[in-house]
């Protein structure tokens, strides 16, 4: 899989691709992150890439040409399965999309910044629109950190247990059970029985009644009518 991330401030999105298991997955070549400067794409004097709004207010907003370059550049290179724009009103991110994207070839990701992209780069070449929640961020780099790793992390063979992934949280629409490891008393805080049991098919049964209890109480919302 590559990802292209479209960006005024590449500094901001550099350290998560440089640690972690997105930094194994990049060097052992499971995924490709390429970030591009929108000011290298800038034929104005200083680099400009914002300009102000038509019909006035306060607020800058990124400009076409800048964008389209770098888009019409890359495409010219490979095609995209999407052109997605991070965007507070954009679509709820969650672990569906997450799992949708993570079967994709190659998806670039624009980030927006000040009031946003001119409207005419999301109406001509945005395939889909992505927000990471309701709430304002400074800029799109964030939520486009946090989609990568999302998705890059469901790619099979970069999680070292190819199975950790599938009892994440929400994989099966329900909150993960806890979890424990050694000692197994602390201060008396004893781990549950059951998980040092052995009994495998019991573990199984009482870790999905605590991902069901769990999801009751904290994420009803999450669970269908008729199971609450
Ligand atoms: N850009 C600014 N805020 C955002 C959000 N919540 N989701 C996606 N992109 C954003």
């Amino acid at each position: 899989m590559r990802i292209d991330i479209l960006t005024v401030l590449p500094e901001l999105l550099k350290s998560p691709f440089e640690a972690s298991i997105l930094k194994r997955a990049i060097d052992a070549g499971q995924v490709e992150v390429h970030l591009h400067n929108l000011r290298d794409y800038s034929d104005k004097p200083h680099k400009q890439v914002d300009d102000y709004q038509f019909g006035g207010g306060a607020g800058m907003v990124l400009m076409i040409e800048p964008i389209e370059k770098c888009i019409l550049q890359l495409q010219s290179e490979r095609s995209y399965d999407q052109v997605i724009y991070m965007t507070p009103d954009g679509e709820r991110f969650n672990q569906q999309l997450a799992n949708r994207l993570s079967m994709c070839e190659n998806i670039l990701l624009l980030c927006g910044h000040y009031k946003g992209v001119d409207q005419r780069i999301r109406d001509h070449y945005i395939t889909h629109e992505i927000s990471i929640g309701d709430y304002v961020l400074s800029g799109g780099e964030l939520p486009a950190a946090v989609v990568s790793d999302a998705i890059i992390r469901l790619i099979p063979g970069v999680l070292n247990n190819e199975t950790s992934a599938l009892t994440d949280s929400f994989q099966d629409g329900l909150l993960a059970p806890p979890v424990y490891t050694r000692p197994a008393a602390y201060k008396g805080w004893k781990v549950p029985e059951i998980l040092i049991s052995g009994n495998l098919p019991e573990i199984e049964k009482w870790r999905d009644e605590q991902a069901y209890q769990h999801t009751k109480e904290r994420r009803p919302d999450l669970l269908r009518e008729e199971e609450i």
